[in-house]
């Protein structure tokens, strides 16, 4: 497995590989976090248009806001952990240091608890929240509402969660395609690349000429991938960064 992967990096063993990686929600769905797309589109049995838009959150702030409060506790409420897939891109960091980006599109918070540090929130994070007026981001660990206020604007303003709803722009943008431009693998893990921008990473990367890989319980748009590898995560994962790690 990964043989091919594995002859490309031994070619380029003078330096330490560059590799960016994409995760989405199939990464977190073995520590007991739903997918977006498997059941009807819905989120946790809301339409994306009622909790994940800009247009939801003005028609029913607090119902937007009660959505983000339990999708933050129950991430928080100590049943939810890091699984192995994780915990393995935290030790490929370990080994490839500036040379490993990780990006992804999940809101929660499990690879920083595996210990990953370098990484891009490209849709921002449950336990942050942001001013409404000024953008000003903060780390939030509780429920909040429409009395949550700023203290960066005078009069201060509502804060809301700090997730990039459809219609809004993906954060790091700039230096995901810097990345992207300088790769020598692109791996994508659990995500259906149905969500643009980061749907279109993969071809970014061709593009510049790296290995493009993906890792996923289906294979997704195979004309993009260069090698695809079905399983779960915790199964591929380890395998997979073993496999860098063993070049
Ligand atoms: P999706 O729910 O669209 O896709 C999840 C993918 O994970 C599917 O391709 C599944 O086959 C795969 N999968 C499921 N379980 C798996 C497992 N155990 N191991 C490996 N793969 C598994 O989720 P995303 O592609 O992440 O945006 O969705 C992208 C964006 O759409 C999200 O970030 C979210 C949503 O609207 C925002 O919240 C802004």
């Amino acid at each position: 497995m990964f043989e091919h992967l594995k002859n490309i990096l031994s070619v380029k063993q003078q330096h330490k590989p560059k590799i960016v990686i994409l995760t989405g929600a199939g990464i977190s769905a073995e520590s007991g976090i739903a997918t977006f797309r498997d059941s009807n589109g819905l989120w946790e049995n809301h339409s994306i248009e009622e909790v994940a838009t800009p247009e939801g959150f003005a028609a029913n702030p607090a119902l937007v806001y009660e959505f983000y409060n339990q999708r933050r506790a129950q991430l928080l409420d100590g049943n939810v952990q890091p699984n192995k897939a994780h915990i393995a891109l935290s030790k490929l960091e370990e080994y490839l240091g500036d040379n490993l980006t990780l990006i992804t599109q999940n809101v929660d918070n499990l690879h920083e608890r595996a210990g990953s540090e370098n990484l891009l929130h490209m849709h921002g994070c449950l336990t942050s929240m942001k001013c409404t007026r000024s953008g000003m981001r903060k780390d939030v660990f509780e429920s909040i509402d429409q009395n949550t206020l700023c203290d960066c604007c005078s009069p201060n303003q509502a804060m809301r969660p700090d997730i990039v709803w459809f219609g809004e722009m993906p954060y790091f943008m700039d230096e995901i395609e810097e990345k992207l431009s300088q790769a020598d693998v692109f791996v994508s893990i659990g995500t259906s690349g149905n969500v643009y921008p980061a749907a279109g990473f993969v071809q970014i990367a061709k593009h510049f000429g790296a290995l493009t890989v993906e890792l996923n319980l289906e294979a997704t748009h195979s004309n993009l991938f260069d090698e695809q590898f079905e399983g779960t995560a915790t199964d591929l994962v380890p395998l997979f960064v073993d496999a860098v790690l063993s070049s």
